[in-house]
């Protein structure tokens, strides 16, 4: 089998036991970790298999492509040729079976984030997979369980800031469909093409701070503008970003959703950008709050909601008239914004600097959500607490979990405090932001739940805003078993250190 060839070689380079690649299960310290396409992963997979579900073939390639942002045209990377990718939608239940070529000039990976899929499928070079080398090609296969707003990109160096991202929408084949239309709006924070680089921007942070056009400035960096933010209780991100896009486009040239009057619209919202929360508002509208990172919630309505990187919030809004109402994502603390249009009948756009006061009305709080009974987890003490402590160096540009910087993601199992779970655990993990910054913390393969005061009634999400000097505890059952990683989503404080595995053990 080629498994046993590529875990020989692994073997071979490392000479240890316990490579970074989980290949085979390998002991530590008395407990032996899970491997990534072991019987307990394909246990797991084919308990959420059903034997009649429907296969659905994707192709896509990772290419360059030169992308019209809306009056001004980058040199980028993309995946088929269109920035955000061409939305894939596929059934809960279905097998969705993506064969990914890569005609990039570095090695790739894609990574389906929110959903709970096999291990070995999940896109982390060195952990759960070999990337995939330039020219090369790779075939994803595995059961799709939760209907939601999912989203895939890659798991690799900075590839993400470069335009690779697309939205992945999983119906829910019991759909209450209490909407007539569906849009997806996808956020993003754009400097690919336009001068300064991803890499050039991580360069100029682990400098410490280098003003550039539309590059980067470093934490306590030499008196260059910072973005703040009292929403997000500090800094508002580390880099200075040209462009904020909304499904690709520029608020200059924003793009025109056409609905009617009295028609209910569900936002699909997902932040796909690498440093940026966007505050959104459509004006002369609320916002009904139905689902947060996929999964549905007992519905909030307020006047505007606060997207972190990577996660997602579906909104419902009942078309209020006949005009053209400004849909504006605030790049927060930045002083930009993206935009659509929402037109339902004539009149002027808005102006690009539209600012309704939705805006600055009721926000939503993470506090205030409950998840809806049918996703709510069981109430259940425990089993296995773990504490996620995030930090910053005294020195440098390095980003830490529980007092460790990974800079390398492939050996995450050597450099991270690992933390471990058994299957069949219920796991809280307490994060603690000890930090002047937000960090918005994924976590792969689960969809936990936060822990309010008055037990586990909190929304179940992926992904989460930690402000600084902020605690919040989240719960999970350990049902997905494998390597998984946790991480912050913001690109470069992942890709200087902030990074964590949760490991599976028997
Ligand atoms: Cu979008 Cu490791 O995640
Ligand atoms: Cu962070």
């Amino acid at each position: 089998m080629a498994g046993s060839i590529d875990r020989r070689e692994f073997l071979g380079l490392t000479g240890g036991a316990c490579a970074a690649l989980v290949l085979a299960s390998c002991s530590t310290g008395g407990t032996t970790r899970v491997a990534v396409s072991g019987a307990e992963v394909q246990a797991a997979e084919g308990r959420r298999r059903r034997s009649n579900a429907i296969v659905r073939d994707v192709a896509l390639t990772a290419g360059p492509a030169t992308i019209d942002l809306g009056g001004m045209t980058a040199d980028t990377w993309a995946y088929d040729g269109a920035v955000p990718g061409r939305e894939v939608r596929v059934r809960a239940g279905d097998v969705l079976r993506a064969v990914v070529t890569n005609r990039l000039s570095d090695p790739t990976t894609v990574h389906w984030h929110g959903l709970a899929l096999r291990n070995d499928m999940d896109g982390v070079p060195g952990l759960t997979q070999k990337a995939i080398p330039a020219g090369g090609s790779f075939t994803y296969e595995f059961a799709v369980p939760d209907p939601g707003t999912f989203w895939f990109h890659p798991h690799f160096g900075l590839q993400l800031d470069t335009g690779l991202y697309t939205p992945l929408i999983v119906e829910d084949p019991a759909e209450p469909g209490r909407y007539d239309r569906e849009m997806v709006l996808v956020l993003d924070d754009w400097m690919s093409g336009l001068g300064t680089t991803p890499e050039e921007t991580l360069g100029a942070l682990r400098d410490g701070g280098m003003p550039m056009g539309g590059g980067g400035m470093g934490m306590g960096g030499s008196g260059m503008q910072m973005a703040t933010s009292p929403l997000l209780g500090g800094d508002a991100g580390d880099v200075n970003y040209p462009v904020f896009l909304l499904n690709g486009r520029r608020a200059e040239n924003a793009p025109v959703l056409d609905a009617r009057r009295g028609e209910r619209i569900r936002f699909r919202i997902l932040n796909a950008a690498s440093d940026t929360a966007f505050r959104v508002a459509l004006g002369g509208h609320r916002l009904t709050v139905t689902h947060t990172d996929g999964f549905p919630i007992e519905p909030v309505t307020v006047d505007a909601v606060l997207v972190g990187m990577s996660e997602r919030y579906d909104v419902t809004v009942t078309v209020a008239g006949d005009g053209a109402f400004p849909l504006v994502a605030l790049a927060e603390g930045k002083g930009a914004q993206a935009m659509a249009v929402l037109r339902s009948g004539s009149g002027a756009a808005p102006p690009v600097n539209a600012h309704p006061s939705e805006l600055d009305g009721r926000l939503l709080q993470l506090s205030e959500l409950r998840a809806d009974k049918a996703v709510s987890l069981a109430p259940k003490e425990p089993d296995r607490v773990h504490q996620v402590a995030l930090g910053a160096a005294k020195q440098g540009y390095r980003w830490l979990i529980n007092g460790r910087a990974v800079e390398k993601e492939a050996d995450v199992l050597k450099t991270a405090k690992v933390l471990e779970v058994r299957e069949g655990q219920r796991v809280r993990l307490e994060f603690d932001n000890q930090t002047t910054m937000f960090h918005p913390m994924h976590l792969h393969g689960h969809t936990f739940q936060v822990v309010s005061p008055d037990g586990v009634v909190g929304p179940r999400k992926d992904s989460m805003i930690v402000r600084p000097n902020e605690r919040i505890s989240v719960d999970f059952d350990a049902d997905n078993p494998g390597q998984w990683l946790i991480h912050c989503h913001n690109l470069y404080h992942q890709s200087a250190g902030m990074h964590s595995v949760l490991s599976y053990v028997r």
